[in-house]
C-alpha cells in the first residue's frame, strides 16, 4: 500500500537513504532539508514523480507548518512522520557553551515539537498515523562526552513518551528508534559538533574525540538496513515504543536496564523514608 511520508533531515544519512527507499517502494515523500539544493543533488537522477522536496528550517513554527499544509494539499494527507534531522556533539558538560546547549535542543526538542504541532490535527481527525522520532542509543543511556547529545534526545525520549499515551486512542502510534553506531555522516567533522572552547583536564574526552572522528565507515549498524528497520516500524501495528537497533546498541540498552535497576533499588531504603508518615 502506498503511504505518504514526511521525514526531516533528507540531504544526507539515515534521512536520505529513507527517501530513496520510500520513492523506490512507490511512497509519496515529503522530504525537508536546510538546503533543497544539496537535497536535490544528493538524491541524483532518482525518479521524483512522488516527491515532494521541502527546504525547510525546522525551528521556525510557521514554516514548519506550511510544510505539512503544502504536504497534504500535494498529496491529499499525510500517513507517517519521521523526525529525523539531528547531529552529535562530543564536548565535556563543562565545555558545552549556552549557544551550543540551545542549538542541540532548537533541532533535536523544540523542531521535533514544531512538527508535532503541525502534523497532529490532521492525524487526529483522520484517527490514524504513525510518528517515528529516530532518537539513539544514547537516548537510553549515557557516557562522558556525549551530554549534550544525550541531553536532547533524553528530552526527545521524555516528550515522546507522554505523546504515545496521549494520541493511542486517536488511533495514532508513535516509536522512537534507537539506532547504535551506523555509517552515515554522523561522525564526520560536517555533522559532528564540537566545543567552540575546550577545558584542561579532560584528556580522555579529546581521545575520545580523535577515535571518534577517525571511526567513520567502520561503524557496525548498515543505513540501508536502518531504514529497512524503520519502514517496518511504520507498518508493524504492533511495534514498541521503544524499538532498539543494532547489536551495539541492544547490548548497551540491556547493561542500562541493569545499571538502573542496581541503582534503584542501592537507594531503596532511603526511598521508602520520605512518605508523609500516617495521621
Ligand atoms: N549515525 C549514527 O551513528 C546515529 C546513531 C544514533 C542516532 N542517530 C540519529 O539519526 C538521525 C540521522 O543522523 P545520521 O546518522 O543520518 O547523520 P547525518 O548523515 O549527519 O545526517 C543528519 C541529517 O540531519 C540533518 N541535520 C543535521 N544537523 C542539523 C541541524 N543543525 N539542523 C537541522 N537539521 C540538521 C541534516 O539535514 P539537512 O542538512 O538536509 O537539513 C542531515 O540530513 C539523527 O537524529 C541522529 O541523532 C544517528
Amino acid at each position: 500500500m502506498s503511504n505518504t511520508w514526511f521525514v526531516t533531515g533528507t540531504s544526507r544519512g539515515l534521512g536520505l537513504e529513507l527517501v530513496r527507499q520510500l520513492l523506490a517502494q512507490g511512497h509519496n515523500v515529503a522530504a525537508t532539508s536546510r538546503s533543497a539544493e544539496r537535497l536535490a543533488a544528493a538524491l541524483g537522477d532518482v525518479d521524483r514523480t512522488r516527491l515532494l522536496p521541502i527546504e525547510l528550517d525546522l525551528t521556525d513554527e510557521r514554516a514548519v507548518a506550511a510544510a505539512v499544509a503544502a504536504t497534504a494539499d500535494r498529496f491529499g494527507g499525510l500517513d507517517v512522520v519521521v523526525n529525523n534531522a539531528g547531529y552529535g556533539f562530543l564536548g565535556a558538560v563543562e565545555e558545552t557553551s549556552d549557544a551550543e546547549v540551545r542549538r542541540m535542543f532548537e533541532v533535536q526538542v523544540f523542531g521535533v515539537w514544531n512538527v508535532l504541532r503541525a502534523v497532529l490535527p490532521g492525524m487526529r481527525a483522520a484517527r490514524r498515523g504513525h510518528i517515528v522520532n529516530v532518537s539513539s542509543v544514547l537516548g537510553l543511556t549515557t557516557f562522558p562526552g556525549w551530554g549534550l547529545y544525550s541531553a536532547g534526545k533524553f528530552a526527545l525520549e521524555g516528550l515522546t513518551g507522554s505523546l504515545a499515551a496521549e494520541v493511542a486512542e486517536f488511533g495514532i502510534r508513535v516509536t522512537l528508534v534507537e539506532p547504535g553506531y551506523t555509517r552515515t555522516d554522523f561522525l564526520r567533522p560536517v555533522s559532528l559538533g564540537l566545543p567552540a572552547a575546550t577545558a584542561d583536564g579532560y584528556g580522555a574526552i579529546r581521545e575520545m574525540t580523535t577515535a571518534h572522528l577517525a571511526m567513520p565507515g567502520t561503524q557496525l549498524g548498515d543505513p540501508a538496513k536502518v531504514v529497512a528497520a524503520i519502514i517496518a516500524v511504520a507498518s508493524n501495528a504492533a511495534s514498541p515504543l521503544h524499538q532498539v537497533l543494532g547489536s551495539d546498541s541492544y547490548g548497551l540498552a540491556q547493561a542500562r536496564l541493569e545499571s538502573l535497576r542496581s541503582d534503584v533499588e542501592a537507594g531503596r531504603e532511603l526511598a521508602l523514608t520520605t512518605d508523609v508518615s500516617p495521621a
